[in-house]
């Protein structure tokens, strides 16, 4: 729906205020209403790695989720600010692993004889308080466009990975990426006892699956990709690598945002694409691209944004930007020094990865 005119010019004449003490990022799931002001866009590593990119603003404003403005305040100097404009933008993927079950997971691993062999790996979609357990352990935090790369590295360190909290991506990238079968992979369930599995199965492990996931993308299923293949005959199945594994045994090309965004953009004219992904990005290529005869489809037949990304709309930016030109610091995302700490070392082994 077009933006309301009122509040675009009071955000464009709040950050016109702000000047270079506010810095706008913004991830590809939000809204065009949204994204229109962010002076960055970015998948979530990318966001990750900008986020330095401006030293001199005093207000970094994340369009994004809880998780993503936590890294970025772990990731800039204490005089920066970072605001979230909606304190209720989480994640749920992220809820699902608390530090508390994480502990008690390496509890299980220390006594089934394994941990020394273990190497946590953390997606980005987690709080900081799992990166610091991360950093604290040897690990690395990865992204979906670096999930490979960070898994290499880590077995390099380890024979073992314990990966946090998204099974999907963790078994997408070992066996799609990695040449690992199912079978080298096991799902620690930390709502039952000792992760519901038993010693010897943890020991045969190379793969140690947190049993989360993101429900926006683990609605689409095999039915999706069959269906819509009869529907539209010669389409290319797009997929983020957060959906099933069998939706991306499935498909024909899988990635982070940025790499839909990169592939629609190499894509000839006249090709038919169907993607995987959150709702907001996918309606923003299909009108993008429809000019140049590309014809990109959502993969499901029902609509599936993600709830918690599309709580930052611009009534909340306005607030946040207004509030900030007034000197008022709102939605302040800060990260106590020790988990700061370790959460850093992790992010900073991800971004140091080849
Ligand atoms: P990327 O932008 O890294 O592909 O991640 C998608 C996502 O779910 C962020 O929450
Ligand atoms: Fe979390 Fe899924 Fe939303 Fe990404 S799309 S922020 S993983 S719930």
């Amino acid at each position: 729906s077009p933006s309301d005119p009122d509040l675009v010019m009071r955000a464009r004449a709040a950050k016109e205020k702000l000047g270079d003490k506010v810095f706008v990022l913004g991830h590809h799931y939000q809204r065009d209403e949204v994204i229109q002001f962010a002076d960055v866009t970015g998948d979530s590593f990318k966001l990750a790695r900008d986020a330095a990119a401006r030293p001199e603003a005093e207000y970094i404003v994340f369009c994004g989720v809880h998780f993503m403005a936590e890294s970025a305040d772990i990731l800039t100097s204490d005089d920066q600010k970072v605001v979230l404009p909606d304190l209720a933008a989480g994640c749920s993927m992220a809820d699902m692993a608390t530090a508390e079950q994480v502990a008690e997971c390496w509890d299980v691993l220390t006594e089934a004889g394994i941990a020394e062999q273990v190497v946590p790996v953390s997606y980005m979609n987690s709080s900081a308080d799992i990166k610091a357990f991360t950093g604290k352990h040897g690990g690395t935090i990865c992204t979906s466009s670096n999930a490979k790369r960070a898994l290499d590295w880590a077995f390099e360190q380890g024979e073992k990975v314990l990966f946090l909290p998204d099974q999907h991506l963790g078994r997408n990238t070992a066996v799609r990426d990695m040449g690992m079968s199912l079978d080298d992979c096991v799902v620690y369930n930390p709502h039952k006892r000792n992760g519901g599995l038993t010693a010897e199965e943890l020991r045969a492990a190379k793969m140690i699956l947190w049993r989360g996931h993101c429900s926006v993308h683990g609605r689409f299923n095999l039915d999706s990709v069959n269906d819509v293949r009869a529907r539209i005959p010669g389409v290319n199945v797009l997929v983020h690598p957060e959906c099933k594994h069998e939706v991306v045994a499935a498909a024909d090309y899988v990635g982070s945002t940025e790499y839909i965004i990169k592939a629609l953009e190499a894509a000839p004219a006249g090709s038919k694409w169907a993607i995987g992904t959150e709702l907001n990005l996918v309606r923003r290529l299909a009108n993008r691209f429809a000019p140049e005869g590309k014809e990109i489809v959502f993969l499901d037949k029902t609509v599936c944004f993600c709830s918690t990304m599309n709580r930052i709309d611009l009534p909340h930016l306005v607030w946040a930007l207004e509030s900030l030109a007034e000197g008022n610091l709102v939605n302040r995302i800060e990260v106590d020094k020790e988990t700061e700490a370790f959460a850093k070392l992790a992010l900073e082994r991800m971004l140091a990865l080849p």
